[in-house]
């Protein structure tokens, strides 16, 4: 696992977007439509505007580019502002100019749950996997919405929320009680399947769960410490973020000194 500290939330951002930049081009020199997974929340934005702010300076061309949301509340009709289809079309498709058929989030509306979870799966399948997957982490350990005592190798499915994350989520809503009760979400298994996972988190809110995913033990009880299983994962924290962690010199010096080669330049 690398992990990559930051000044701020911005450089957060700047640094997952090149990273997400660096495995598009790679995607492309090959003649492939790069396949993002996208996270919602707050703090994959600064990687939303930086990728934006590369595409417009003509850095980067998402055009080809598909995109697979980790998950969906369950009840939130087409349309509502808050249900993770509107989030991801706002910050992440119209932004990114990503078609829209190539946008896909699971249907947390659907009648037959289920079956639209298996769906996901196969489109994700169908479109060659995930190249690149962005993340976010929840105050509580979480990656996805797989809460604390998710099967490390789950599949997309329906999962209940914690009341934590209905709490932490409250402010998209007027207040907790009116945030969905379940989600349709990946696995830990499906993210686990994604060949780059770019993990972002600021402040010092997820200090503890940073600390717990980087150097905690692998446990359902964090379902993102998961990622130190993944051959390439990179987790990019701001300093306050960063401020728990026991082995904090060690990255900054590791990064310091990182030969050309493994060093993702920024715009
Ligand atoms: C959202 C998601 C969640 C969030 C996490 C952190 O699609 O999968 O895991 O990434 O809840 O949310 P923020 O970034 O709002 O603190």
């Amino acid at each position: 696992m690398d992990v990559i500290i930051c000044r701020d939330d911005d450089e957060v951002g700047a640094y997952a977007a090149a990273k997400v930049a660096k495995v598009a081009e790679a995607a492309q020199k090959v003649g492939k439509n790069v396949v993002i997974g996208v996270a919602t929340g707050s703090s994959p934005l600064a990687t939303y505007t930086a990728l934006a702010a590369l595409i417009q300076a003509g850095k980067l061309d998402l055009s080809q580019a598909s995109a697979f949301a980790l998950d969906e509340y369950v009840g939130l009709p087409a349309g509502h502002p808050q249900s993770y289809r509107e989030v991801i079309r706002r910050t992440v498709a119209e932004p990114l100019g990503l078609r829209p058929e190539r946008v896909h989030v699971p249907d947390g509306f659907a009648q037959d749950l289920e079956r639209a979870a298996r769906d996901y799966e196969t489109a994700i399948r169908d479109a060659g996997g995930v190249d690149v997957q962005i993340l976010g982490v929840g105050s509580n350990g979480h990656i996805g919405f797989n809460e604390p005592t998710s099967s490390l190798s789950s599949r997309t499915r329906i999962k209940t929320l914690t009341a934590q994350t209905r709490n932490d989520n409250a402010r998209f809503f007027d207040s907790s009680e009116l945030v969905p009760q379940h989600c349709l979400t990946q696995g830990l298994g499906t993210i686990m399947d994604a060949r780059h996972c770019v993990l972002v988190a600021s402040g010092e809110g997820k200090a503890d769960a940073i600390k717990a995913v980087v150097e905690g033990p692998v446990t359902a009880m964090v379902p993102g410490s998961v990622l130190q299983l993944h051959p390439k994962a990179t987790v990019i924290v701001d300093q306050r973020a960063a401020s728990k962690l026991e082995l904090i010199d060690y990255y900054q010096h590791m990064y310091q000194n990182l030969p050309d080669w493994q060093r993702v330049v920024l715009a």
